[in-house]
């Protein structure tokens, strides 16, 4: 008998609401002019991309016009990192970032390394944080861009953003936050956390997968990736989608609301302190033990392999590392980052809930692991 299926891998993706469904439904079925164009078949389609852009700038709240639709989080943390980087190449090479980020800016780290940039990578404290005396120490006269994940991926932790912005508007240098796993489940407000680029992805966050954001602050100089017809304000060219900005700015709008994650965090507790009845010290839990996202809880079979027990938990998704990259069985760069022992480390399970989940899946998902255990001792 196939068991029931659970999904405890919201990190990785969410499904699509049923409200943004059916905001993007009128795009399929008709409503396919060109924003750009200036007839009346454009007139709808602008109009709705409009409104998107709106809701998605209320939801980080700041203006309309500082709002880029890209084609997801990898696109705007690469329009943010190397868009600065050839804006900004003549007054300075430096760059700082930390070693936890998503490969979404470690890779574009690396390209810019290649075209002669130098790139710090912070080191962060067993629990994921970085240390804002590090980056204090890290800029220089040639530093043009701090980037910093607003929280990590795997492990949940969440960086201290604010203060660390403020360092760097102290030095006079851009800062730029991968706010791809923050939005809906902590605030991303803009000016709260006072940073001047931040990036978002509409399949964390109940949209389709291929469509995200960039928060460009007014007066900040970008390079686009793209040239073309001058699109998005000339920082991002090709026709924009009304299908998918209609998506995004729906599922931003719902995400204003963080109310539901107060029930995501209880669920995401309950599991937690059963699993420790389960298991006692032999788990261990990755991450900040408060700093975290609601929704996420990684933790560690200790002297396990995470990829073994999540193959024998039949029915449940989750996550060993990043699910960007899952399938390769050695210890994620994120625990390394952390100091975590490969004994430990290898034993890691990313499960990360979201809107839907219900108390009855975490039972069932302590119980199925409770028995893979029971198995096989
Ligand atoms: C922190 C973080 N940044 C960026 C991305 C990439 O976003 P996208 O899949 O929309 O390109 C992800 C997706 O896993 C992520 O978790």
């Amino acid at each position: 008998m196939t068991a029931r299926r659970i999904y405890l891998d919201y990190n990785a993706s969410t499904p699509i609401d049923p409200a943004v469904a059916a905001a993007m439904r009128p795009f399929l079925d008709g409503r396919y002019g060109n924003p750009s164009s200036g007839h009346w078949a454009s007139i709808e389609a602008k109009a709705a991309l409009e409104k998107a852009r709106g809701q998605v700038a209320a939801s980080l709240q700041c203006a309309d016009d500082e709002i880029v639709f890209t084609s997801g989080g990898s696109e705007a943390n690469n329009l943010a990192l190397k868009g600065v980087f050839f804006a900004l190449r003549d007054k300075g090479d430096h760059i700082i970032t930390t070693a936890i980020e998503h490969p979404a800016i470690i890779e574009p780290c690396r390209f810019v390394e290649r075209l002669g940039a130098q790139v710090t990578y912070l080191p962060v404290d067993d629990t994921g944080r970085v240390d804002p005396t590090d980056l204090r120490r890290a800029i220089t006269p040639r530093t043009i861009l701090v980037t910093i994940m607003h929280a990590n991926n795997e492990v949940g932790t969440i960086e201290p953003i604010a203060e660390c912005a403020r360092i760097a508007r102290e030095r006079g240098v851009l800062f730029h936050t991968d706010a791809a796993q923050s939005v809906g489940k902590i605030s991303t407000d803009v000016t709260e956390l006072g940073v001047d680029l931040l990036s978002i992805a509409g399949h964390k966050v109940y949209a389709p997968k291929g469509v995200g954001a960039l928060f460009v602050r007014r007066g900040v100089r970008l390079e686009p990736l793209i040239h073309g017809a001058g699109h998005e304000a000339g920082r991002r060219a090709g026709t924009e989608s009304a299908l998918l900005a209609v998506a995004l700015g729906t599922a931003c709008e719902r995400a204003r609301d963080l109310a539901p994650m107060d029930r995501v965090r209880t669920l995401r507790d309950h599991f937690w302190q059963e699993l420790q009845k389960s298991f006692g010290n032999r788990i261990a839990l990755n991450g900040h033990p408060t700093h975290r996202l609601p929704n996420t809880l990684n933790i560690s079979f200790i002297g396990r392999i995470g990829a073994e027990i999540l193959a024998r938990l039949d029915g449940v998704a989750a996550s060993t590392g990043s699910a960007c990259h899952a399938g390769r069985i050695e210890l994620s760069p994120v625990l390394q980052a952390m100091g975590v022992t490969p004994e430990i480390g290898m034993g890691a399970i990313r499960f990360s809930l979201g809107r839907a989940t219900t108390r009855e899946e975490i039972d069932e998902a302590v119980e199925r692991l409770t028995e893979i255990f029971a198995k096989a001792e």
